[in-house]
């Protein structure tokens, strides 16, 4: 019976180390030995909950259950958000198994385990390959982070002629810095301060932009799409005259309240806004394999998979501090 050790969510936010037991590998489950895990800004949100936590993991496959096809032990895999779903809905059938209604997701389902932990066990279906160019540790922030800004660029017909706007220089946000900069696009960054210029600068970006205190923003040149991942949501109605006729609005933080936006200025200018969540399987492979071609990676911070490594990583994080995401490495 596979067993290993896991850190949970507790009621006042501290972190716990637990043990989880499962049954006998059946079907196509896959064990396997975690050997990184990103911290998202998500995982915040599930610090009370009394589940195990992280969903941006890597490691290398130990066993393999009876109906394992592609998969052996040894190889190198990753998982994100998703675990599971039905397989026959019109969602899983058109690739699109993120918005399947039964779909499993971290948060939801398989509490017992995550990737701030030692060991797991998943699907070989919803595992990814890692491309060799990438170490386990770069390739754990791109399992959510890297998947969800590429999903929302790739999948909503992004050109190489448009400029982007890349509001928010987190963990996702320097990640579709790189992203948007490699697919060909003018990238411009919208971030709160000047603080992380030079390093936006670095990552792709050709203008950047400081928002804090403005009353007014303007832009050398209007974007044709803009991708949110600040972690609250921004004043929509600031970010109006800077966007180009017909441009997307992708909103991508995790927040609370309505999306609040100028009716007119939307229907007259022809606006579009457009939700989404991580990436569905087969973008996340491809993400995987532009990643490795491009050499884009995450700039990280390492800290030890244990309790203590753990807090000090949330807490450098829900302070602002992370340049620009944390990756926990068991010991
Ligand atoms: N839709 C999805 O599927 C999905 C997937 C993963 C994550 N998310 C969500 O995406 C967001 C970003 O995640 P992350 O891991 O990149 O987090 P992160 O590393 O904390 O980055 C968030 C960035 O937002 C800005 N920010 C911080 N506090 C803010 C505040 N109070 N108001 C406005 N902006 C603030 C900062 O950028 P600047 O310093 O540049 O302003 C910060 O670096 C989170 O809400 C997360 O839950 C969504
Ligand atoms: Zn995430
Ligand atoms: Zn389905």
């Amino acid at each position: 019976m596979p067993s290993f050790t896991v850190f949970k969510g507790s009621k006042d936010g501290s972190i716990k180390k637990s043990q989880t037991s499962k049954p006998e590998l059946k079907g196509d489950q896959v064990q396997l030995k975690v050997t990184a895990s990103g911290l998202c800004g998500t995982d915040l949100h599930y610090r009370e909950g009394d589940m195990v936590l992280g969903h941006e993991g890597v490691g290398i496959i130990e066993a393999v259950g009876p109906d394992v096809k592609y998969m052996k032990k040894g190889d190198r895999v990753g998982w994100g958000y998703e675990h599971d779903s039905c397989g026959h809905c019109k969602e899983c059938l058109t690739g699109a198994e993120t918005y399947c209604p039964d779909r499993q997701m971290y948060g939801e389902a398989d509490l017992d385990q995550g990737s701030f932990a030692h060991g797991a066990v998943w699907r070989e279906a919803f595992l990814f390959p890692i491309p060799d160019g990438l170490s386990d540790a770069a390739a754990a922030p791109l399992q959510c982070g890297g998947a969800t800004v590429f999903n929302a660029l790739y999948t909503n017909g992004i050109k190489p002629t448009e400029t982007v706007g890349i509001m928010g220089v987190g963990g996702l946000g320097h990640l579709a810095i790189q992203f948007a900069s490699k697919m060909g696009c003018d990238v411009v960054v919208l971030s709160g301060s000047d603080r992380k210029k030079d390093e936006a600068l670095k990552l792709g970006a050709k203008e950047f932009i400081a928002t804090k205190d403005k009353k007014e923003l303007s832009v050398p040149r209007k974007l044709d799409r803009l991708l949110v991942t600040t972690s609250a949501q921004p004043e929509w109605e600031k970010l109006i005259p800077i966007l180009a006729p017909r441009a997307t609005i992708h909103p991508i933080s995790i927040a609370g309240g309505n999306f609040e936006i100028p009716y007119m200025p939307l229907v007259l200018n022809g606006l579009r806004v457009q939700g989404s969540v991580v990436a569905a399987r087969a973008v996340h492979q491809q993400m995987l394999e532009f990643a490795a071609l491009h050499k884009i990676e995450p700039i990280m911070e390492k800290f030890p998979m244990t309790e203590k490594g753990i807090a000090e990583a949330m807490e450098k994080l829900n302070n602002g501090q992370m340049r620009y995401r944390g990756v926990l490495i068991p010991e």
